[in-house]
């Protein structure tokens, strides 16, 4: 709460103290009606001028508490447009400063819900919450003091529900209840997630059948939630009717005209003296019940705020106070270890020198690392132990833009703008003309494709068009061709090794080669075969490495994935 309106203090007090002002002048009609009765039906002849007064000052009291809360209720909304777009500007900005690694796939679309769902679920806090409470609180309290003046015996009377509401209130916090409402949130969310499950899994489902055992699952999910259900309005409903019947106002008026007409015919109190009970006694209630509606939009957005919260908490990578460029571009990785928040090493002690004019090839295994290792050189993550060096600097006291000047990758998931193909591969050098933009296409072989597409260069990726993995994948090797960049680093994605895609890295990598540092995971053998060092990595080590020839003669591991993959007898040379 204090996160959000902080920056905002002015105009949030203006919100509360327009509210506190319009809700009392709120009050005065009703105080009007009272104490006109009260002077009407005096004994005696009626006051006329006083009645005036009396009937003016509540129009005014009407016409005030009008303007008030429209002013009240126009700044809040206003400042609660503000506190949104603050918010979306900080995550903004913080999601820009997080690791590049730790925006997964899996967590583009709870960030988008964050951004966007939760922000708005803050409106509730801002919009209505001041006004709410201030009606809850001032306006009843307001009216307590007229009625004492009044009557105090009455006064205490009329609290009596209210009283009788509060004290319904502590069973709703029993160990029981707290329990079963627990139950009832973790129902909800089992139910969702089944139902997300099941939409996601629909085309598995429909291409391998078991809909039943998908079905099931939620099935299971609805059949559970119903049990925990019904204990929670066991539990809460006997408690739940109790508050409501006596904030009722039939409740209210029939304490109030009991303890009135006992006093009345006990000679305590003069008739006209009930009216003010009977208009103000509604009023103390209303207020609390109004309280409780607005309890469940208060209680998601508290939760939204503490998903919003958890986004800003993310650590940034330190940036270097002090930014040293790289001394040239050999990369050395000494000692380095690395694992995920998972906790399990992933990296477990590599030490490996790139030097410029030269292609390292990485082979290995499925999940032994060989993407995690290329992920830190552009440091999406940085190493757990160890470290790595660029030019002979760490990269850590490399300043990022300069970092993302020197290293280009082309990664396995890859990901293009909602943007023209064009703008897609200039991405990283926005300067570039057309000319340049199609001489890197043309060399990662698919200018060929992007004029095929409905407006050529223009054409609008994700709208206009839909490319497939390996479309993709090429459009993101000629991004990385044109950033130019002396360090390059190619993931190439195990299922896109489609001919063309391999021909389009080998040809980016001989385009490239020259004085640049260059690494790639290469699946075929024939990008392996080019390379001038190859690395075996295997569980998170490096098992062998050397020249491609060097390494099979050897007839190690390298030799036998060569075997199973290439289908190439033994010993026989790369070409
Ligand atoms: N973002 C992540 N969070 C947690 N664990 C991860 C993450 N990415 C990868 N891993 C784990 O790290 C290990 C190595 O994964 P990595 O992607 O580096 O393997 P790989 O050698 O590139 O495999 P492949 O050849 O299939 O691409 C795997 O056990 C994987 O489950
Ligand atoms: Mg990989």
């Amino acid at each position: 709460m204090a996160l959000l309106l902080r920056p905002h203090l002015r105009s949030f007090t203006a919100v509360v103290i327009l509210q506190v002002i319009g809700a009392l002048a709120g009050l005065a009609p009703l105080l009007a009606v009272a104490e006109l009765g009260r002077t009407l039906l005096a004994p005696g002849p009626a006051d006329h001028a006083h009645a005036w007064t009396v009937v003016i000052a509540g129009t005014a009291g009407l016409l005030v508490r009008l303007l008030f809360t429209a002013a009240s209720s126009g700044i809040g909304h206003v400042l609660d447009g503000r506190v949104q777009l603050t918010l979306r500007l900080r995550l903004a900005e913080s999601l820009g400063r997080v690791p590049i690694g730790w925006l997964s796939r899996r967590r583009t679309g709870e960030l988008a819900k964050v951004v966007g769902e939760d922000v708005s679920a803050v409106h509730p806090f801002i919009a209505h919450a001041p006004g709410d409470l201030v009606a809850a609180f001032v306006v009843p309290a307001a009216s307590l003091i007229y009625l004492f003046t009044v009557d105090p015996r009455l006064t205490l009377i009329t609290l009596i529900p209210v009283a009788l509401a509060i004290a319904l209130v502590p069973l709703l916090m029993l160990p029981a209840r707290t329990r079963e409402q627990e139950a009832y949130d973790a129902a909800m969310g089992r139910i969702a997630d089944s139902v997300v499950e099941f939409v996601q899994g629909i085309s598995v489902v429909k291409a391998f059948g078991g809909g039943e055992r998908a079905h099931r699952a939620f099935l299971t999910a609805a059949d559970d939630f119903v049990g925990v259900f019904s204990r929670w309005v066991r539990g809460m409903s006997a408690i739940a009717a109790g508050m409501q019947t006596a904030l009722s106002p039939p409740f209210v008026l029939l304490v109030v005209l009991i303890g009135g007409t006992a006093l009345i015919g006990s000679g305590d109190l003069a008739p006209a003296d009930l009216l003010p009970f009977l208009l103000l006694g509604l009023g103390l209630t209303a207020p609390v019940a109004a309280l409780g509606h607005g309890f469940d939009d208060l209680r998601s957005a508290a939760r939204a705020l503490g998903r919003i919260r958890d986004v800003l908490a993310v650590r940034p990578l330190p940036e270097p106070a002090r930014p040293r460029p790289p001394q040239g571009h050999r990369v050395e990785l000494r000692g380095v270890r690395f694992a995920y928040d998972t906790g399990h090493e992933v990296l477990r002690g590599i030490d490996l020198t790139l030097e410029p004019g030269t292609v390292t090839a990485i082979v290995g295994p499925s999940g032994s690392g060989k993407s995690t290792l290329v992920r830190l050189l552009p440091r999406f993550f940085d190493p757990t132990h160890g470290s790595i060096l660029l030019g002979g600097v760490d990269l850590r006291e490399i300043g990022g833009r300069e970092l993302h000047r020197q290293v280009s990758f082309v990664f396995q998931d890859v990901r293009l703008l909602r943007a023209s193909v064009a703008d897609n591969i200039a991405s990283a050098a926005p300067r570039a003309s057309r000319e340049e933009v199609v001489r890197a296409a043309r060399t990662a072989g698919v200018h060929d494709r992007v004029l095929a597409l409905p407006r050529g260069y223009d054409t609008i990726l994700g709208e206009e068009a839909r490319l497939s993995g390996g479309e993709a994948q090429r459009i993101s090797i000629a991004r990385a061709l044109l950033a130019d960049a002396p360090v390059l680093v190619l993931d190439e994605a195990t299922s896109f090794a489609d001919p063309q895609t391999e021909q389009a890295i080998r040809r980016a990598l001989t385009a490239t080669a020259g004085e640049r540092t260059i690494l790639v995971i290469a699946h075929r053998l024939e990008t392996i075969a080019d390379a001038d060092t190859v690395v075996v990595l295997s569980d998170g080590a490096i098992v062998e490495r050397g020249s491609p020839a060097d390494l099979l003669t050897r007839d190690g591991t390298f030799a036998a994935l060569w075997r199973t993959h290439g289908g190439l007898p033994p010993g026989e040379e790369p070409r």
